[in-house]
C-alpha cells in the first residue's frame, strides 16, 4: 500500500543537509532576490521549492510561506501573512496534526538544506 502523501510522481531527493541557516538568509528565499533559492522552513527545518514557482514564486498562492519558518500557518491552514510566523505553540491538538502532515508533505517532496538557526 502506497504510505501517506506520497508524491503522484517520484522524487528524487538528495541526502538531506544539516546546514545551519541564518534567519536573515532564509528572509532573502522568497523568490524575489535573484540568484536566491525560494525556500520555506516548518519547524525548524528548511526546505527548498526553488522548483515549484508555480505554488511558491512571487505572486503564487503559498508565496506566503516562503523565506521564513511559517509553522503557524501551515498547522492553521491559512494563508494569511500574519499567521505565516514559527510560534507554532498556541496550535490546537488538530492544527498540531495538519502541521506535521505538511511536514511529512514536505519531506517526500523538497529537500531538505538544514536547520533555522534558533
Ligand atoms: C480555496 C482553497 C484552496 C484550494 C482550492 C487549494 C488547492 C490546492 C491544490 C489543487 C494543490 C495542489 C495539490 C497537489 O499538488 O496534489 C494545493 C497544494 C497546497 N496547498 Fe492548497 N488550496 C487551498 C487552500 C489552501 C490553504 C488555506 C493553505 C494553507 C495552509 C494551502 C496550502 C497548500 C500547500 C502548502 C500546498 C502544497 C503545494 C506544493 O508544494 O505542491 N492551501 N492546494
Amino acid at each position: 500500500m502506497a504510505g501517506k502523501f506520497e508524491p503522484k510522481e517520484a522524487v528524487q531527493l538528495d541526502p538531506p543537509k544539516d546546514d545551519v541557516i541564518s534567519k536573515e538568509y532564509l528572509a532573502k528565499c522568497d523568490g524575489t532576490h535573484e540568484g536566491y533559492p525560494i525556500y520555506v522552513a516548518i519547524k525548524g527545518t528548511v526546505f527548498n521549492v526553488t522548483a515549484n514557482t508555480g505554488s511558491y514564486g512571487p505572486g503564487a498562492s503559498y508565496n506566503v510561506f516562503t523565506g521564513k519558518d511559517a509553522s503557524y500557518g501551515l498547522g492553521k491552514s491559512s494563508l494569511k501573512p500574519e499567521d505565516a510566523h514559527p510560534d507554532y505553540s498556541q496550535l490546537d491538538e488538530a492544527g498540531l496534526k495538519v502541521l506535521d502532515d505538511w511536514y511529512t508533505f514536505f519531506s517526500k517532496r523538497y529537500n531538505v538544506m538544514g536547520k533555522l538557526e534558533s
